[in-house]
């Protein structure tokens, strides 16, 4: 038996690129306010490492402040074409280091200095006021905008994996792989459907 659960989670994922019609790597993300209350939001996952999973956002959006105050996260993954879902919980932190560096360079210029521009999830008045600003960081920053500081990746490491694969009759396979901490050994248990 494979010890590591990314690398199943890497094998569908690939199967999932062949099939999904588009973006395999969304993800649905959930936060808690500082009541509890939970926050789900699509976002792309652009990375997966061998222990751990990058998505990038605006650090001062909801989602942001959320993991600011509480970096307990889930996410799930729903392949239609695959009737798969694959659950995860885990432990999210920063990563504004050389990695956000090179997916921010990676990215168009309009998404560059749109990064620049939206005070993500903030009131905004009007089309016309991200237009402006949009139109003031392409003069300030021309054709070469750095990496905002307020802009960067989220990397969660998983305490626990759910696979899920559709069966006949609504009779799904179901394989749960936890850990109680980071660098504990991963257990495995079938779950009934
Ligand atoms: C398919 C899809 C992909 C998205 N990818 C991202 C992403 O990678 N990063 C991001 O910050 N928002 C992404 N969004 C927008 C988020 O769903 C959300 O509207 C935004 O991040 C604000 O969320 P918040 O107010 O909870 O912080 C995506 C939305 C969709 C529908």
């Amino acid at each position: 038996m494979d010890k590591n659960p990314i690398t199943k989670i890497v094998d569908w994922y690939n199967e999932a690129k062949k099939t999904e019609i588009n973006d395999p790597d969304a993800i649905t993300l959930a936060t808690v306010d500082d009541t509890g209350f939970p926050n789900i939001r699509t976002v792309l996952l652009r990375k997966i490492d061998s222990d751990s999973f990058v998505f990038f956002t605006n650090y001062n959006s909801q989602k942001g402040n959320e993991i600011e105050n509480n970096n307990n996260v889930a996410f799930s993954f729903h392949w239609k074409s695959l009737a798969k879902q694959i659950r995860i919980r885990g432990i999210a932190e920063k990563e504004n280091s050389k990695v956000a560096d090179d997916y921010y360079n990676s990215r168009a210029l309009g998404s560059r200095i749109g990064a620049w521009a939206s005070k993500q999830s903030s009131k905004l008045k009007n089309r016309e006021e991200l237009l402006e600003r949009i139109a003031f960081m392409e003069k300030k920053f021309k054709s070469n905008p750095p990496r905002p500081p307020f802009w960067g990746g989220i990397r969660i490491r998983p305490l626990s994996i759910e696979f899920w694969k559709e069966g006949k009759f609504r009779l799904h396979e179901r394989e749960l792989w936890k850990r109680l901490d980071l660098d504990q050994k991963w257990s495995i248990d079938n779950l009934y459907p």
